[in-house]
Formats: structure tokens, C-alpha cells, sequence
């Protein structure tokens, strides 16, 4: 996600704003911008790279002269990295600047009607609309015109925004973002901050602005307004961070902050690809019914946790869009002589986009003629530009080592595709379909009741009775076999604890022998239909005296009179289950490398990116 600062005070706003902004740089970002605002003028210089470019490109600020400004490092969604593309973006009449963190949903709309009245774009951003849509609206009133801003955007947003005829003033709007305002009253001072880490050397005071409100941020004052403009009072709050616990949001590790990050990057991922209508827009990558006929199959490349999405999402297309799935690891397809070609889609999977392997396994697939669709997190990555099409997954900067976040999108991702290719291919019901559409867009409500405080409690206390064991087993069938996998690969690298993942009915062909009294078997009992195979699976294991620690659905709760322990996941449709299967098992995970007080972050011989085949 992207990073948001502001600054109105008695300073030079620029140097502080380039301060705030290198305070975000942690995340990982590809281009920044500032705008300050001086006797009813606002200059606005961005930067394609880091911060430190944009240092350069101001003298370190002291190019801009004027106390108010507004500063940004995007994370690319839409549009590559690029000065055009980097915020702030600029009205075409040079009176308003704004900068924005999340996702305008009805920005093609928007920006149809607002170029259709004559303004002129000059980014491929969602956020640009914003701005002329300001302008458009504005009478002299800015309280008025963000009251009607408000009632136009559809999707999530943080905005600040500076007007040439305020003085002194930011604006700020949000709507599913963060966005607070830091209150340095002593000094004369008020901030806007996505994040606290951007204005914490100056303040530890802040105020959250709620969903829908608006605040008018002067340096003597700060003013808040309903929805409605009507004014409203808000109390601050005493972050008692420093700099580094806010970098990871008041978190110990980056990976378990990106695992609370779940229920917002899948809402990212999904709702603005789902239309009114119900249907499936996958960012214009064209899907013809005679081209879906044409493919004899499809093939899934990745690796790592990648691979494990990638078998997910062959459960779910093979079940529903009915086409034939083959799924890969990247390493093992480039060196196959794969049998490809015009009649097969090779879908790609990579959350870095950089993965040497993936990277190699693609230009392969294309060289023997096949399209390619890649499903990447990072914006303008090696993968992303190279594949014929990319769906993009908006998971935002994954900082941990372990996949987290970047994994359960791309499941998503995959899913959307999955439903697509079947709802053209007319292989599932009105129904069905519309019963799986609810469940995605409701996905991320139920990963938010996983991370609530008593959840997570248990789960601790879960992972502190077992984080002494030495192995582990995970075993499941179907899609739940897919997660699994994954459960065993989060164990395994951040706890150091060897963890082997099998297809249930795959242990009584020798593993079995391995259990013993003690040995831990994380059973996953999500797909209802394969209960009973299950049930007597678990009982293969406890009967050696193994423990048992199930995971299941409340339709299979009644595992438990099988098993030691059981963890329910909230209500689903079966085949969404393995999106939260995961949030489960990387809890798990997570928890018992933290009592084994493991480098959780960075994982000994691990690296983020795999650049290297
Ligand atoms: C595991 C993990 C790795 C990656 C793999 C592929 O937690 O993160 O297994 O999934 O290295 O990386 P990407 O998706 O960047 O291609």
C-alpha cells in the first residue's frame, strides 16, 4: 500500500515532508511526490524510484518554499511506476493537489464522465479522478465539495488535498484506509499520516479519522466534519511506539501484521473485479468463449507457497469450469521439454513477480506458443511485464520473508479467474455461481473474525502446548490436501520445525509407520464431502497414539470427538475453506515460531525474492 504524509506548521513543509516519506521507505515503494503550496500556488515534483531520488530532484526540499504540504510513495496498482503515474496529481486548472492510498472502484466511470466535461488526464492512475473530480465540484466551498466528492467515490480511500485558495490548510477524506492526523500543538504543527511512523519524530499525538469524516488541518487548528459537514469533536490518542514498532503498526514481526492485513488486501483483490451484475471483469483480460473452447488444458506454474495456490486453484477450476489443470513448480517445468502450446493456457503465479524460475518457466511457455496470464503482486515486476496478461493481486508490500497475505490474494485471484472461465464456458449454475460470489466478497469478513483478540488467544495457547515438538504432520484431501502443503511449508521455514504435508489417503502407504506415541497431525476437515475418508484417517492416526489437531468447518465439527484438539473456522462455502484454513495454519505457525523465539521476519537461508534458478 501506499504512504501518506502532510505537514502544515511554521517550517519549510518540504524537508519535513521528504523526512515523513523516507519514514515510509520501509515498505518498499516505487515512486514518490511531494506538492507545497505558497501564496495561492501549489508545486508539484514526483519521482519514479526512492525517496532518495526525489531528495535529489528538490536540493532535499529546499528547492520548494511553503509551509503546507502533502507528500506520497505509491505502492503501483494501476499504472506502472512513473513520474506521471507517482502522486500528487494536479487539477488541470493548477488549483488543487491530492494524494490518495487505496482503490477508486467507479473510476472508470468517473473518468469517462470527468474527460467527457473536458478535463484532461495525464497518469493511467484510479486516483487521478479524485482531483478533477474536486475541481469539478468545487464553488468556493471546500467543506461543501468534499461533502459531494464523498457521495461519488465507490472503493477505499485516504486523500489529502491541498487547495490554492486555503492557506495554511490540508484536506483530508477516507473511507477502509487509514488515515490519521498527527497533533503537534506546542510547535504550531498539524501532520496527515497514513501511517504514524511518518509523523512519530514530531508527535505522539494523533486523531483517526473515521469512515466517511473530513478534517480541516491548519496549524492552529483542526477541524472535523461528518459525512454530512456537520462538525463533529474527536479526541486524540498517545501512540507510545517508537519509530520501529510502528514501521510494523504497533506488531512484534512484519509477518503477523501482513496476516492482519488479510481481510483488506482481499477486499482489494476481489470486490473491484465483481461488478453490480455479478460479473467478472479481470482487468480486461480477455477470456472468448471460442478461445476458452479451444484449450485442451490448463497449466499452473509457481513455486513455494506460490505452487501450493496454484494446486488450490486447480481444485477449484477443474471442479467448476470443468478444463483440465496441470499444476507445476516453475523449477521442474522449465527443465520438462513441457508439451505446450496455442491450445493450452499457462497461468503464472508469483507474488514478487521476480522469481527466476517462474520467470524462465513463462518465457518458455510463450516461446512454444502458449498465452500467458501472470497473477502478480508487484506492480511492473519482471513477470508482470513479460506475460501476456496480468491480473494483479493487491496484497500490497509483503515485507516478511513468509508469504502471507501475497499468498490467500493470489487463492482469490485464482478463483476469480476460475469462475469466470466456467461461467463462459456455461459449465456452472446461475446459482452456484452466485452463491460462490457471495462467499468471495464475504471472505474477508470472515478472516477478520479469525484475527479477533479471543481467536487469537487460543491459537496462542495452542501453539505454546506444541511448540516443543520436533515434527508435524498435515494431512487432508482434496483442497484441503492443497492447504496443507502450505501449512507444512509455514511451519517448517519460520519454526524450524520439520513439518511433512500428505494426501490423507496417502499415509497408510508407508508414512503411518513414522506416528507414535506423541507425534503431532494437523488433519484439515473442510470438504464435507470427503468426511468420512477423513474421519477414518484421524482415526488411523490416534489409534497409534498420535495427537491429533483438526482443522474443520463447522458442517465437520464433529471431528472433534475424533481428535485432541479442534480449531473451527467461521462458516464457508467448502470451496472458499482453504483461504481460511491458511489464515488458520499460518497462525499456528506464526505462534509457535514466536515461543521458539525464531527470526520470524527473516528465516535462516531464506531470501524474499528467489532470483536465482
Ligand atoms: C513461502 C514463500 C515462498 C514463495 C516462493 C515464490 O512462504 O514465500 O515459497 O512463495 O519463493 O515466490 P514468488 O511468489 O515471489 O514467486
Amino acid at each position: 500500500m501506499c504512504g501518506i504524509i502532510g505537514y502544515t506548521g511554521g517550517a519549510q513543509a518540504a524537508p519535513k515532508l521528504l523526512n515523513g516519506l523516507k519514514r515510509l521507505d520501509y515498505r518498499g515503494y516505487d515512486s514518490s511526490g511531494i506538492a507545497v503550496l505558497e501564496r495561492g500556488k501549489i508545486t508539484v515534483v514526483k519521482a519514479e524510484g526512492k525517496v532518495a531520488v526525489l531528495d535529489k530532484k528538490t536540493d532535499f526540499g529546499n528547492a520548494l518554499r511553503g509551509t503546507v504540504g502533502i507528500g506520497h510513495t505509491r505502492w503501483a496498482t494501476h499504472g506502472a511506476p512513473s513520474d506521471a503515474n507517482a502522486h500528487p496529481h494536479a487539477s488541470n486548472d493548477g488549483r488543487f493537489a491530492i494524494v490518495h492510498n487505496g482503490i477508486i472502484e467507479n473510476f472508470f466511470e468517473l473518468k469517462q464522465t470527468l474527460a467527457a466535461s473536458g478535463c484532461v488526464f495525464s497518469s493511467e492512475t484510479d486516483s487521478e479522478v479524485i482531483v478533477h473530480l474536486i475541481e469539478t465540484l468545487y464553488n468556493g466551498d471546500m467543506l461543501a465539495t468534499l461533502v459531494k466528492a464523498e457521495r461519488e467515490l465507490k472503493g477505499s480511500y485516504a486523500v489529502g488535498i491541498l487547495c490554492a485558495d486555503a492557506p495554511n490548510t490540508i484536506y483530508a477524506i477516507r473511507k477502509d484506509n487509514p488515515l490519521m492526523i498527527g497533533i503537534n500543538g506546542k510547535n504550531g504543527e498539524n501532520f496527515i499520516a497514513s501511517d504514524v511512523a511518518a509523523a512519530l519524530e514530531y508527535t505522539h499525538e494523533f486523531v483517526l479519522l473515521g469512515d466517511g469524516e473530513i478534517a480541516a488541518v491548519s496549524p492552529a487548528e483542526v477541524a472535523f466534519y461528518d459525512a454530512d459537514g456537520k462538525p463533529i469533536t474527536k479526541e486524540p490518542y498517545t501512540v507510545k511506539w517508537n519509530i520501529e514498532q510502528a514501521e510494523k503498526g504497533g506488531y512484534p514481526h512484519f509477518m503477523i501484521k501482513e496476516i492482519h492485513e488479510q481481510p483488506r488486501a482481499l477486499t482489494d483483490t476481489v470486490r473491484q473485479r465483481i461488478k453490480r451484475d455479478g460479473s467478472i471483469d479481470l482487468d480486461g483480460i480477455e477470456l472468448t468463449p471460442e478461445y476458452i473452447a479451444s484449450l485442451d488444458g490448463i497449466d499452473i506454474i509457481g513455486c513455494g507457497s506460490a505452487y501450493h495456490a496454484g494446486i488450490v486453484g486447480k481444485y477449484f477450476i477443474e471442479k467448476h469450469a470443468r478444463i483440465r489443470v496441470n499444476c507445476e513448480l516453475a523449477s521442474e517445468y522449465i527443465y520438462s521439454d513441457p508439451i505446450t502450446g496455442a491450445n493450452r493456457l499457462t497461468l503464472i503465479i508469483s507474488q514478487s513477480g521476480e522469481t527466476a524460475d517462474t520467470l524462465a518457466a513463462l518465457r518458455l511457455a510463450k516461446k512454444r506458443g502458449s498465452r500467458t496470464i501472470a497473477v502478480v503482486n508487484v506492480v511492473e515486476s519482471a513477470i508482470a511485464r513479460e506475460a501476456d496478461g496480468v491480473l494483479y493481486t493487491h496484497a500490497g508490500p509483503e515485507i516478511a520473508v513468509a508469504t502471507t497475505k501475497g499468498y490467500t490474494t493470489q487463492i482469490a485471484a485464482l478463483y476469480l479467474i476460475g469462475l469466470k472461465a466456467a461461467r463462459i464456458k456455461g459449465a456452472i449454475t446461475n446459482e452456484r455461481y452466485s452463491a460462490l460470489i457471495k462467499e468471495l466478497l464475504s471472505v474477508s469478513d470472515k478472516v477478520s473474525a479469525m484475527l479477533a483478540p479471543a481467536e487469537i488467544e487460543q491459537m496462542l495457547a495452542l501453539a505454546k502446548k506444541y511448540s516443543k515438538n520436533h515434527c508435524a504432520f498435515f494431512i487432508g484431501r482434496g483442497a484441503d490436501y492443497a492447504a496443507s502443503l502450505e501449512g507444512a511449508l509455514k511451519l517448517k521455514e519460520i519454526s524450524y520445525i520439520h513439518a511433512e504435508a500428505y494426501a490423507a489417503g496417502e499415509l497408510k502407504h508407508g508414512t503411518i509407520s513414522l506416528i507414535e506415541e506423541g507425534t503431532v497431525t494437523l488433519a484439515l476437515v473442510t470438504q464435507s464431502a470427503l468426511y468420512p475418508k477423513m474421519e477414518s484417517n484421524i482415526k488411523s492416526v490416534s489409534s497409534r497414539k498420535g495427537t491429533v489437531i483438526a482443522v474443520a468447518s463447522p458442517e465437520n465439527a464433529k471431528i472433534s470427538s475424533a481428535s485432541d484438539k479442534v480449531i473451527i473456522l467461521p462458516e464457508c462455502d467448502d470451496d472458499i475453506a482453504p483461504i481460511l484454513a491458511a489464515v488458520a495454519l499460518q497462525l499456528f505457525a506464526y505462534y509457535v515460531a514466536d515461543c521458539r523465539k525464531c527470526d520470524i521476519d527473516k528465516p535462516r537461508n531464506l531470501a524474499k525474492s528467489v532470483t536465482v534458478e
